[in-house]
């Protein structure tokens, strides 16, 4: 882990770029992470963005990442497939070896679970390590739920969520261990929820 301040990585892998949901996310992790790391932004969907050889050393450079994506057909953004595929000669190398990754997946409704977890099961393929509780999907079904029914969707991922992950991130990329956890429904989780009527 560095003695120094650490470096990390923002990749942007969202079809819509510097201007979709995902960029959002991004920018507040941005925001949050400032304090404790050196940041770079990278987005791949930008008409200037180089192929994976210019992208190379960045990655070489950075200590940690977080990687953003839409849900796309229950998938990531095609955007982020072909970084994937052509980063793979890179497999099992220092440029992922060892390195906390974080993921923040958006969706409207359904599918970014998925997203999310097969996404963290190639990173850790990759070599990546992933901090706890570092993989946070927000769905628009979620925001709007917070917003009319605030209690009912307490339990769901929330924008604030994203705290919890750069915290985590910030203390793996620093080889501190003082975890953080978003808040845990203990009480209601198995409750029913669908009228019978
Ligand atoms: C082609 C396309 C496919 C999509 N497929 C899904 C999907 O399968 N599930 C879902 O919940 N949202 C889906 N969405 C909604 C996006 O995941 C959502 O708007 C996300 O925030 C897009 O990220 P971005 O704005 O960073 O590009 C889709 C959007 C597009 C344009």
């Amino acid at each position: 882990m560095p003695s120094r301040r650490p470096r990390i990585l923002l990749l942007n892998a969202s079809l819509a770029g510097d201007s979709g949901n995902t960029a959002v996310l991004i920018a507040r992790a941005r925001r949050l992470l400032a304090r404790r790391a050196t940041l770079a932004t990278l987005t791949l969907s930008t008409p200037d963005s180089p192929a994976f050889a210019g992208l190379r050393p960045h990655l070489e450079k950075a200590d940690a990442f977080l990687i953003g994506t839409g849900t796309h057909w229950d998938s990531w953004s095609s955007v982020l497939q072909k970084f994937l595929e052509d980063a793979t000669p890179a497999e099992g190398t220092a440029l992922w070896l060892g390195k906390p990754a974080a993921c923040v997946v958006t969706e409207h409704s359904v599918g970014g679970k998925g997203v999310l977890s097969r996404l963290q099961g190639v990173l850790v393929t990759l070599g990546c390590t992933l901090p706890p509780m570092s993989g946070l999907v927000l769905s628009r079904a979620a925001v709007l739920a917070a917003q009319h029914a605030p209690k009912a969707a307490d339990d769901f991922w929330c924008a604030d969520d994203l705290r919890i992950v750069c915290h985590n991130l910030a203390e793996a990329a620093s080889g501190t261990r003082r975890w953080k956890t978003w808040p845990v429904d203990r009480d209601d989780f198995a409750g029913r929820w669908l009228d019978p009527k």
